[in-house]
This record gives C-alpha cells, structure tokens and sequence, in this order.
C-alpha cells in the first residue's frame, strides 16, 4: 500500500514511524513533513491549506491511503477533495471537520445526542459579554471563567482565569478580531484524551491519554498545543474507555450521520472527569498532538490496515485491537519564546537520536537540522511502567541540544506519584 501522510508536527512523524511498522506500507511520503519525517518517509512538498494542491500530489504519487494530520487542510475540505480523486482519504470531510473547527456547532451535535458537555453561551458583543460574565460568576460560585475564540486557534485561543477583568478583556480581543465569542461553565476533574477511529458507523476507542497544556511545571503559565504527554492513564477509572465510547463517542458519531454529514477518522474527545462524571470540552476532528507521539507506539495493530478499514467504511470487519503492556511518555522541547513569540532558526544537535520525534524542524543546505516552529522536538520513550518510560524520555531529552529550549520537567509525575484523584 502506498501511503501519504498530510502534515509537519510531531504527531506526523510518530504516524510515520508507525506506518513504516506497518508490513502492508509498500511506500510512504510525507508532506511538508519535517527533518525527522524525512529520515522515515519520502519528502514531498505540498501548501497543507489547499485542498487541489493536496489531491493532485496524492494523484501524481499514485497513492492508495491519504491519511491528513492536522485540522488546516481538514477543515478547508482536503479529504474530500482527495476523495473527489478516487483516493481513499483517512480524515473527515470539510463538512464533519466543523465539529472541531467551530465550537458552537460541536455543542449543537452533542446537544442533539445528549452527549455531557459544558453549559455554554454565544456572545455576539460588548454588552452581552459583561451581562454573560455576571450571570457565569453567580452560577459559579467562584469557579475560575472561561473564555473562547471560537474557532481554529492551536489550543492557545482559550483562557481560563479567576480574575473577571482578564476574562473580560480576551473576550473583547476576541470580539475585536471579528471572531464568535463563547463563554462557558467551568469543568474541574482531570482531563482525558480519548481518542477513536471510525468509519462513520464502527467506533474504535484507542488508549485514554493525557496532555499537558500549560507551559510550565506545576500546570502554570499559558495555554500551548501541548507540552507533553502519557498513556496509559493508571489513574483512569475502571471502565472509563466503554463508559466514554456508549455515552460520548458512539452517539456523537450517529448523530452525525443522522445529520448526513458522516463523520470517518479520528474523533478526539477531549473530556473533564467532573465531579458531576464525564464531560467533553471539546472535539478534535484528527490525532491530538501530542498524545498521538504516546498512543502511537503502544498500538500493536497494524496502523495502515486499520486507518483504510476506516477510510473505506469496513471497520465493523475489522479484528479487535492489540495493544502492547507498558507506558509512554513524551516530552515536548519548545523553542525560546514559545508560545508568544518562538524563536526558531536556531542548530539542533542530538535530534537523530533514537525516540526523537520532530514538531518543528527543518534540514539546512549543509544537512544541519535547525528549529523551524514553536514546539522543536517531542522526546518519547517507551517503558515497562510509567515511572520508567518518564525516566527514558527525559534521559533522552538530555541528550538533545537547542539554545534557550524549554520543557517541562513534570510531564507524568502526578501520575507516577499517584497524585491524580477523579471525582
Ligand atoms: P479547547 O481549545 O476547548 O480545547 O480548550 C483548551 C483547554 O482549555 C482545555 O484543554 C482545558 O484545559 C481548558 N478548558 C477549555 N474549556 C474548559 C472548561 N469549560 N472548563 C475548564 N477548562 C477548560
Ligand atoms: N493535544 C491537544 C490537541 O491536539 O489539540
């Protein structure tokens, strides 16, 4: 099977690397990619926001599966239009992508299947925001607000924050920049990541995961895409995987398809285990980045067959999944300034070692690797337990030298320390 991968993060090479395991993957490409993509995959150069140019690139390099990364060409239309093709595309069509790409349509969806979600409100202007704010607080009880762009902002267009002055003012940034504004209940409990292949119909839960959002120890500092990762969750309740697919991810996959618009791909359930039970912050319509570089490599199954079961709407055939004993661990390495204001353009040494993974790397003209985005590297490692793949991924981190990075040192410890409490 020929394979090409859409995409340039972290979460494109651990898919790489995990098709490249993949016996049926006679060929594979990737596009953009990055440098480490490019060690395991053929480089091809394609604008990932146009879906034609996409198409055409699938169509000259005879590929068999398309599998898009990341929620750009997505949501812009590039599975369709790679379907358009006579290609089998692993992603949703632009239509579905709007579950991720706006937040009011994925509360209407859950809203229709009575999936468990946030109360939420709409806010169109000035006025409206500080009457919303002043009935959030009274239902609040003191609960920190929470405020979103409501569209595609890398994770980084939410605040949540105490102080309703903060509140008050990234709503009007928000509403200045010509954007839909929601403001919305507060969800306290840890968060999971669980993330599901389908077909439209079948539902394939993999691994629960959990990101680290926030740039610093200790969960401060500003929202990012994700400074880190760990599956699986030893914390997890028991029988969260089956309480999530019957009363989140099944549902929410029907009433899409009620809807005639069928979702096939990866649908990311973002959840909170409230003290009130589970609930969604948000749906991805792809691999989460990055909990994708931890799934990944604990997934036994072959990757390639499983996407195009997917791509091809025959999952229901599909044998169960196998998935390997042990944990992962990843952490980010982010450049100087990340998430403001990233400095990139800076060498890298140390990159080629083993369970490197590249978000955002480039190969100079001398063959020198340097940063080219925000988050640089997501070291990952495997390991009989928790404590001993976090031990890996941060003895590999070492290994890796880049000015001024910055990562977190925490990534998987409240778990390993059996700090985390549910409910
Ligand atoms: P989103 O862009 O909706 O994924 O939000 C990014 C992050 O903001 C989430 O992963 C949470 O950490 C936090 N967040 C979003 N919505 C809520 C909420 N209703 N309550 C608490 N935290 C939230
Ligand atoms: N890990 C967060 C995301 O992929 O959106």
């Amino acid at each position: 099977m020929r394979v090409l991968v859409i995409g340039s993060g972290a979460r494109e090479h651990a898919l790489c690397v995990a098709l490249t395991n993949d016996p049926a993957v006679s060929a594979l490409a990737c596009a953009p990619g990055n440098a480490g993509t490019a060690a395991v995959a053929e480089p091809l150069a394609v604008d990932v926001a146009d879906p034609v140019a996409i198409a055409a690139l699938a169509t000259g390099w005879q590929a068999e599966l398309v599998v898009i990364g990341p929620e750009v060409p997505l949501v812009a239309g590039a599975a369709d239009a790679v379907r358009d093709a006579g290609i089998a595309c692993f992603g949703p069509s632009e239509q579905a992508a709007q579950i991720e790409g706006s937040k009011a349509f994925a509360k209407h969806v859950m809203t229709a299947a009575g999936v468990p979600t946030a109360r939420s409100w709409a806010v169109s202007g000035p006025a409206e925001l500080a009457t919303v704010l002043d009935e959030v607080a009274a239902i609040g009880e003191g609960a920190p607000f929470v405020v979103k762009d409501d569209g595609l902002a890398a994770g980084k267009g939410v605040l949540v924050t105490p102080d309703r002055d903060a509140a008050h003012a990234h709503g009007t940034a928000v509403l200045d920049a010509g954007h839909a504004l929601l403001v919305e209940e507060y969800l306290d409990g840890p968060e999971v990541s669980l993330f599901a292949v389908t077909d439209g119909t079948t539902v394939l839960p993999l691994l629960p995961a959990q990101d680290a959002k926030r740039r610093d120890d200790g969960d401060a500092g500003p929202n990012t895409g994700g400074m880190g990762a760990y599956a699986p969750l030893p914390w997890a309740p028991a029988g969260l995987v089956d309480e999530v697919l019957a009363g989140v991810l099944q549902p929410t996959v029907d009433e899409m398809r009620r809807r005639g618009e069928p979702f096939s791909g990866l649908l990311y359930a973002g959840l909170a285990l409230t003290s009130g039970g589970v609930k969604v912050v948000e749906f991805n319509a792809r691999f989460g980045d990055p909990e994708t570089e931890v799934v990944l490599p604990l997934l036994e199954t072959p990757l390639a067959g499983l996407l195009m079961a997917a791509a091809t709407g025959t999952l229901a055939d599909h044998p169960p999944l196998r998935w390997r004993d042990g944990a992962a661990v990843t952490v980010v390495v982010a450049a100087s300034g990340y998430p403001e204001r990233p400095r990139i353009g800076d060498p890298i040494t140390g990159a080629d070692a083993e369970g490197v993974l590249h978000a955002g790397t480039s190969v100079g003209p001398d063959g020198t690797v340097h940063s080219a985005g925000g988050r640089v590297l997501a070291v990952t490692a495997t390991g009989p337990d928790l404590a001993a793949a976090r031990q890996t991924a941060y003895e590999r981190v070492a290994g890796v030298r880049l000015a001024d990075a910055h990562w977190r040192t925490d990534i998987a410890l409240a778990a390993v320390e059996g700090r985390i409490a549910v409910g």
